[in-house]
């Protein structure tokens, strides 16, 4: 049997697509074999998949809050045009809509899996779920000599390529064109794109770069110089840490750890500290934050003590809302409405209002000045640090109720000096002039001696 069926592209159906009137139903969801089934014979794999974010693509609690609200506000125009990303087999068998869990077969319930990713045959472009499968039963991969006992194996060249992941990991809005989520783009328009694919960073040990993993793709298949790994890691420490994948949340917080370094700068002016910080984005392909930009936060946080630990100064700190604090440096994006208001709802996007995320290999510079009262124990001790966290408490609240749902922060990376009070500890210039003099005259006097 070969059916290869062939999905029109949403951009091109945008305005049909969001009416629902996509074709589907060619295919059963059985057409495709559940994880188990390939766990049998990549344990490895699966182990790694499982509890990924793509495996709870679509029971993601987060997700489904959304992609409901997004549903009851546009009279479920956005249904199969949320959940083609997000349960692409749910999707192809036409099992949604409805949205939510009701309708779905166990196999769609596992988001983006296996048997999905591995029938994909081609690509017909960047974004929107631009994917077709087949459901010949052959699994593509990136091996030109692999042989199973259960599957007919093909190398395919694309999932060696950004551009295999770009097919979702770009979202425009079908009727306004709004970049919702702009990932493969950021990284094809940066500095990694001739040098670092997708994978080399999200599916191998090496976090920021390629770094092989060789081994084993399957107990029963041959030793290889490198097999890539299926933990699909981003900075969602969040939801997989509520979803109880512990090893998923520990390796997302790892990974923000990797991806931006921190330095930090002190002096006094008069009776005015002016403390510098630079934010270099070191390991991420592509802005960071990326992905839902409209809801993924870094943001720093200075913190400024006396000896006796008195706070001096406080930038980035969250208020009694839980949100951060509006003088705070965020690198952040915020769309905006058809009344050019900011809103969290990606269906209503109709322009970018704002977006200072930093671009991959980018150094920012930030300063801060501030008073330094008279009358302190020093040493000040200055604490700076680059924190991040998979939503803002506003995203959170509307989706959730008012305080329901607190994102964790996570600390990316971080700084500490001291800056010495005046006239306390340090010499002041005028003990230093003295100090010089003296010792300009000792060496005079001592070369008179000879
Ligand atoms: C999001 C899509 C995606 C999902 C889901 C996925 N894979 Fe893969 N898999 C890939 C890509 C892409 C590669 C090749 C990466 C490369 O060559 O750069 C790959 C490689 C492989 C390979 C070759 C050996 C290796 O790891 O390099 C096997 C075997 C494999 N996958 C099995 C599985 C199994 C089993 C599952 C489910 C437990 C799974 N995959 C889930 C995308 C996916
Ligand atoms: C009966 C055992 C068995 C089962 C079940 C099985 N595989 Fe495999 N698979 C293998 C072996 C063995 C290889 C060869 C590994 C190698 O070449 O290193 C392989 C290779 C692959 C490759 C690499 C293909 C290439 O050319 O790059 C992919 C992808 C793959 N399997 C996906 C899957 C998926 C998806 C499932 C579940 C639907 C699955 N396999 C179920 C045994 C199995
Ligand atoms: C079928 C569409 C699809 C394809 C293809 C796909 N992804 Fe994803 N990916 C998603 C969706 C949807 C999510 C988000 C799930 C959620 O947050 O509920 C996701 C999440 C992720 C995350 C986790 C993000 C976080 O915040 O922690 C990473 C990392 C990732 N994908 C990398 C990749 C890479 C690398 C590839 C290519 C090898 C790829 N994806 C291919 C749809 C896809
Ligand atoms: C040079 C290594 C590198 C490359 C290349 C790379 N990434 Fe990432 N990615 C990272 C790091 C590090 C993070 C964590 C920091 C962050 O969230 O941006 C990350 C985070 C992510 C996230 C989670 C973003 C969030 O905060 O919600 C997604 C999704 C993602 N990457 C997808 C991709 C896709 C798709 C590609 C290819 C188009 C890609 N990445 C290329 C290193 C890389
Ligand atoms: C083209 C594919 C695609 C489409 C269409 C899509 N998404 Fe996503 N979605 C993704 C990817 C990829 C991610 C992961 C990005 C990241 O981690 O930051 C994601 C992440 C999310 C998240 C973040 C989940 C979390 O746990 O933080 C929400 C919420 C979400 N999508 C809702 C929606 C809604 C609602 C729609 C329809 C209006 C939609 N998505 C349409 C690909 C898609």
């Amino acid at each position: 049997m070969r059916a290869i069926i062939l999905l029109v592209m949403a951009t091109m159906i945008a305005g049909t697509l969001l009416a629902g009137t996509i074709v589907a139903g060619a295919i059963e969801s059985s057409d495709f074999d559940d994880p188990t089934v390939c766990k049998g014979c990549h344990g490895e794999i699966y182990n790694q998949w499982d509890g990924s974010m793509h495996a709870i693509a679509y029971t993601d609690p987060v997700y489904l809050a959304d992609a409901e609200m997004a549903s009851r506000e546009t009279n479920g125009l956005t249904d199969t045009y949320c959940a083609r990303c997000h349960t692409p087999i749910g999707v192809l068998s036409g099992e949604v809509p409805p949205i939510g869990l009701e309708n779905l077969s166990e196999i769609s319930k596992k988001g983006i899996q296996c048997d999905f990713c591995h029938s994909v045959n081609e690509s017909t472009g960047i974004g929107n779920g631009a994917f077709m499968v087949s459901t010949d039963g052959i699994k593509r991969g990136p091996y030109d000599d692999s042989k199973s006992p259960y599957h007919g194996s093909m190398f395919s060249d694309l999932h060696t390529k950004s551009e295999f992941c770009g097919m979702c990991h770009d979202v425009n809005h079908p009727v306004t064109g709004i970049p919702i989520e702009a990932t493969y783009t950021e990284w094809k328009e940066g500095p990694y794109n001739s040098t670092t694919q997708c994978q080399d960073c999200h599916m191998t040990p090496g976090i920021t770069h390629f770094e092989a993993n060789p081994g084993k793709a399957s107990g029963i298949g041959p030793y290889r110089d490198n097999v890539y790994t299926h933990y699909f890691v981003g900075g969602n420490a969040a939801v997989t840490g509520v979803m109880g994948s512990e090893v998923h949340q520990s390796m997302a917080e790892e990974r923000l750890k990797s991806a931006a370094t921190l330095a930090l700068e002190s002096e006094m002016k008069d009776n005015e500290a002016e403390i510098t910080v630079k934010v270099t984005n070191v390991g991420a392909g592509h802005k960071l934050p990326t992905g839902l930009a409209e809801a993924r936060q870094v943001w720093i946080e200075i913190l400024v003590k006396d000896a006796s630990g008195k706070e001096i100064y406080h930038s980035g700190g969250l208020d009694s809302e839980g949100e951060v604090d509006p003088d705070a440096v965020l690198y952040h994006e915020v769309l905006g409405d058809a009344s050019g208001n900011p809103t969290m709802k990606v269906w209503e996007a109709e322009s970018i209002l704002f977006d200072n995320r930093i671009l991959p290999k980018e150094t920012r510079v930030e300063k801060y000045n501030f008073a330094i009262p008279g009358g302190l124990k020093g040493p000040i001790t200055v604490d700076a640090k680059l924190n991040y966290r998979s939503a803002s408490q506003k995203f959170l609240d509307e989706l959730f109720g008012e305080g329901a749902v607190v994102a964790p922060v996570i600390e990316m990376a971080g700084a500490e000096g001291t800056i010495e009070v005046p006239g306390e500890g340090v010499p002041g210039f005028e003990v230093l002039f003295v100090l010089i003099s003296l010792l300009v005259v000792a060496y005079l006097v001592r070369r008179r001696e000879k």
